[in-house]
């Protein structure tokens, strides 16, 4: 059984495990790997998108063996919902100058695209060395404007995840697993 289902007082709206921590784990170290292979001889600097990302970034820079510098930004969409207008603004800029830097933007999840495209193009202007995309999953079939991906770690169906820093209504972002949100849960909703 997975470690979820005995002692999670949420489980109830939980499906089914999507990808366990060890497939993860696993995951998490090649893209380690690559990413380290790809910039040997060269200063990193990973910048998380809060909050989702905060617990793959955690677990990526920890694999790197290139010497990595973290940084954070903050997106919020205008309106409410998550897809509702396609309009993103930072609520958190970096407090970091990446001009020059070698930036790697890392995210929990590619949707609509709408988040990763907006801080591209902001980040593009800011003149980095070099800017890349770091995405644990990629969610294709939703994707509304196109989004160059580096490095991915999963392709997932269209359905609701959470876990390993990914929520539903600020919850489950703690679980070692990332899995499927039952549909009534969240059907009527804006999600
Ligand atoms: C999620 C996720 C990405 C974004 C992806 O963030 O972490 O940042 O949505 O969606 P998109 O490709 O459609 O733009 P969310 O707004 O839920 O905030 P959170 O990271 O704080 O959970």
């Amino acid at each position: 059984m997975h470690g979820w289902v005995g002692h999670n007082v949420y489980g109830a709206e939980l499906e089914r495990v999507l990808l366990d921590s060890a497939a993860i784990d696993r995951r998490v170290r090649e893209l380690g790997d690559s990413i380290s292979r790809d910039y040997a001889g060269r200063e990193l600097l990973a910048v998380g998108i809060l909050k989702g990302a905060l617990i793959f970034l955690a677990d990526l820079v920890r694999r790197l063996t290139v010497p990595v510098a973290i940084d954070f930004v903050a997106v919020g969409s205008y309106g409410a919902g998550t897809e509702s207008s396609g309009a993103v603004r930072i609520l958190k800029d970096l407090e970091q100058d990446i001009a020059g830097r070698h930036v790697l933007l890392v995210e929990d999840i590619v949707d609509t695209g709408l988040t990763l495209n907006y801080l591209l193009e902001i980040f593009r202007a800011r003149a980095p060395a070099s800017l890349r995309v770091c995405v644990l999953l990629d969610k294709p079939e939703r994707r509304r404007v196109p989004v160059p991906i580096d490095y991915c770690g999963f392709v997932i169906p269209d359905e609701f995840v959470v876990g390993y820093g990914l929520d539903y209504n600020e919850r489950y972002r703690h679980l070692s697993d990332i899995v499927v949100l039952r549909r009534e849960v969240y059907r009527g909703n804006s999600v």
